[in-house]
């Protein structure tokens, strides 16, 4: 079972707000969605992710394909039993971390030959298996197959590479056809070329998917780039069914991105610069493994309401941090995480009372932009 539907638009802006049903419960959204690369939200355990009011957590089929192998997380009963996790999952497809992390990749229409980055062994993925992980892994969201083209790309590059993204979604649908309770998100490309945005969205959206992600973002553009990408791209998709921004995931980009009617995000950032005992804060971000905060005995976050802030010093973080302490990034992460989930929600308080604007002007007066 999959569904989604449309709240309420914001009538200044693209704004909107949604809920989505799996049979692993529902997301509101605009939602944020934290990162499990390998079946485990880095430094944080289930109850916590349901402490923090986590809705739906990422896995990776790319790596949890080369470890621990989906067919062992199979035999554990899937994704959601293995690493105790009852709430929603989506599953990328291996379709970007093949092209990032793999070594000597061969993009043939068949599919990717690429070497392990882990040990160098051969390694093949395909539409038709990436899905076959996917489905072993039973994710409630599952991603094409598709390729990210890096930027910059020549126009040509990016063409070529689209309309091979597009027979490969074909290929995806067709595979998942049986599969039961698992939804498969179309992936829009077209790099920075609105022509191409256009013909990705077009094309896609006639193979009709219950959700479609925008890809090839972030990726290297300027965010001025992103943005206008966003703003071109939004209005040619279907407003009833939910979108969702790859891999973007900063407070900012979470703002501009929802500004833009986008529903759904994810980025590994917040865990990544929490193990750099770097902090998200109302004011912007700090780095508390600064010796600035050696003798500051305030909470990381003064307007943050969350189990770190309210039971924790700077300076005993930073004392955890330097000292390599465990603890130290566990409670970074927490805090993080926490942060960007209470945003989304206090987003999408700000749409139902129809405050956005009001919401992203004051978000830009006090958060302090590096
Ligand atoms: N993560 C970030 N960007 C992308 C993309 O373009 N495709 C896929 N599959 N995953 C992504
Ligand atoms: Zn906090």
């Amino acid at each position: 079972m999959f569904d989604f539907k449309l709240i309420k638009e914001n009538k200044n802006s693209k704004a909107r707000l949604g809920e989505i049903t799996t049979d692993h419960g529902k997301i509101e959204t605009p939602i944020f969605m934290p990162v499990g690369t390998q079946a485990t939200v880095k430094a944080m355990s289930s109850r916590e992710l349901k402490e923090i009011k986590a809705q739906i957590i990422l896995g990776n089929t790319y790596h949890l394909f080369l470890r621990p192998g989906d067919e062992l997380i199979a035999k554990a009963g899937g994704l959601h039993q293995f690493m105790n996790w009852d709430r929603p999952i989506l599953t990328d497809s291996g379709g970007f971390q093949v092209f990032s992390l793999a070594d000597l990749r061969e993009i043939e229409e068949e599919g990717v030959y690429f070497r392990s980055h882990l040990d160098g062994s051969k390694q093949f993925i395909s539409p038709e298996k990436s899905m076959q992980i996917q489905k072993n892994l039973g994710s409630d969201i599952v991603m094409a197959f598709d390729e990210c083209p890096p930027y910059p790309a020549t126009r040509d590059y990016v063409e070529n590479s689209l309309n091979r993204t597009l027979r490969w979604a074909e290929r995806c649908k067709k595979e998942m056809e049986n599969a039961k309770g698992q939804a498969l998100f179309g992936i829009i490309q077209g790099g920075v070329y609105p022509e191409l945005r256009k013909q990705s969205v077009e094309e896609t959206t006639k193979l009709d998917f219950p959700g479609y992600s925008i890809g090839g973002l972030s990726v290297g553009e300027p965010k001025e780039e992103m943005y206008k990408m966003l703003d071109y791209t939004t209005p040619l998709m279907d407003k009833n069914k939910p979108r969702y921004l790859m891999g973007v995931g900063t407070p900012e980009d979470l703002i501009e991105g929802i500004y833009h009617g986008v529903d759904m995000f994810d980025c590994v950032m917040p865990t990544r610069i929490a193990r750099h005992g770097q902090v998200f804060t109302h004011t912007g971000r700090k780095t508390v493994r600064n010796a600035t905060y050696k003798e500051d005995f305030n909470p990381l976050d003064a307007e943050c309401d969350c189990h770190v802030c309210q039971n924790y010093s700077r300076a005993y973080i930073r004392h955890l941090l330097k000292r390599n302490e465990i603890l130290g990034v566990r409670l970074t992460s927490y805090h993080n995480l926490y942060f960007l989930l209470n945003f989304a929600a206090e987003i999408r308080d700000a749409i139902s009372n129809d405050n956005f604007i009001n919401f992203r002007e004051e978000f830009y007066n006090k958060y302090k932009l590096k």
